[in-house]
């Protein structure tokens, strides 16, 4: 990961305008703030996906079209907390469903937890839990012949570009067979005075999950980054549907970085992209399966229309 993260700093930083992948502000304690994240009052996306799962897990399973006696894997990609999943695992347990849930993560940690609590609130459930690359795990899934059905929650793909999104979506459906399904839980585009909110909350959560990239630069890199020198800074578009964060440099300004062996200059009210969390509406879901083999069998939304998930099928 060391590597690759110099490299993606070298190449962020050396461009204009500056820009830094949202996928570094995962370790320890990144995702220690998004899970506090994921329980503010502004952050409406885990409360209102959770919500379809309370009240429409039998209208999702309907959506599955699997038939009961059939055994089917339900493979999740991204363990997180399992509190939305655990709502669709309780009710297919409910209804004598045969099948084997399957979390997926790249932390072995994060599966740990997830089968720990799962153990304890479903002792019934069967679960194989996999940790590794997404891909990799699916193709060995889809040598078996059991049905299908991959969860992707959380708006997670929301913070791939289109472009990313759709071939992402493509790889899934090369990995799956006739009838398997996805389901996959998006943010839905809405005003500003509720989105911008999410992305810039009171107590100032998002604001450190940001600025952890330059303490993660300053640790593992060595960087010199004085972090109270930039500043959070959310923007989002209703027309378009991007909510885009940024660090802001709050002064002229040189970095060095030991493992590049290099300084970047910043200019004061200079940028750094850091990450985009697309909003969607059926017209962007339709351009994103456009060239996948994949129908939409079902949309289930909260009740203010904030969250939606998508079922779809191969063809
Ligand atoms: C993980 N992902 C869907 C979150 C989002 O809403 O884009 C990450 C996040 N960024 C800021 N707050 C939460």
């Amino acid at each position: 990961m060391s590597e690759q993260f110099k490299r993606d700093v070298d190449e962020g930083f050396s461009k204009s305008p500056k820009s830094l992948s949202s996928k570094y502000f995962y370790d320890e304690i990144g995702d220690a703030l998004f899970v506090k994240i994921m329980h503010l009052p502004e952050y409406y996306l885990s409360r209102a996906e959770l919500e379809i799962f309370e009240k429409k897990s039998n209208q999702i399973i309907d959506g599955f079209q699997i038939e009961k006696g059939k055994y089917f894997d339900l493979i999740e990609l991204g363990a997180g907390d399992g509190l939305k999943t655990k709502e669709l695992l309780k009710c297919l347990l409910d209804q004598g469903f045969d099948f084997n849930y399957v979390p997926i993560d790249i932390s072995q940690n994060a599966l740990d937890k997830l089968e720990e609590s799962l153990k304890k609130d479903l002792p019934t459930l069967g679960i194989r839990k996999r940790q590794g690359d997404y891909f990799d795990i699916l193709a060995d899934f889809n040598k078996t012949n059991l049905p299908k059905v991959i969860l992707f929650l959380g708006s997670n793909i929301g913070n791939m570009t289109d472009e990313i999104a759709a071939q992402f979506i493509y790889e899934l459906g090369a990995n799956l067979s006739a009838n398997d399904k996805l389901l996959l839980g998006v943010d839905l585009i809405k005003d500003a005075s509720t989105v911008l909110p999410a992305y810039n909350d009171s107590k100032g959560i998002t604001a450190a999950f940001n600025l952890n990239l330059l303490h993660r630069i300053n640790k593992e890199l060595g960087g010199t980054f004085k972090v109270d020198q930039f500043s959070h800074q959310p923007e989002y578009s209703e027309t378009d549907g991007f909510a885009k964060s940024f660090l802001v440099s709050l002064a002229d300004q040189e970095v060095y970085i030991a493992a590049l062996e290099k300084s970047f200059k910043f200019q004061k009210d200079e940028k750094i992209a850091t990450e985009i969390s697309r909003k969607y509406n059926d017209e962007i879901i339709k351009g994103l399966i456009k060239k996948t083999d994949f129908k939409v069998v079902k949309k289930l939304t909260d009740e203010k229309n904030y969250f939606a998930n998508y079922i779809f099928t191969k063809s």
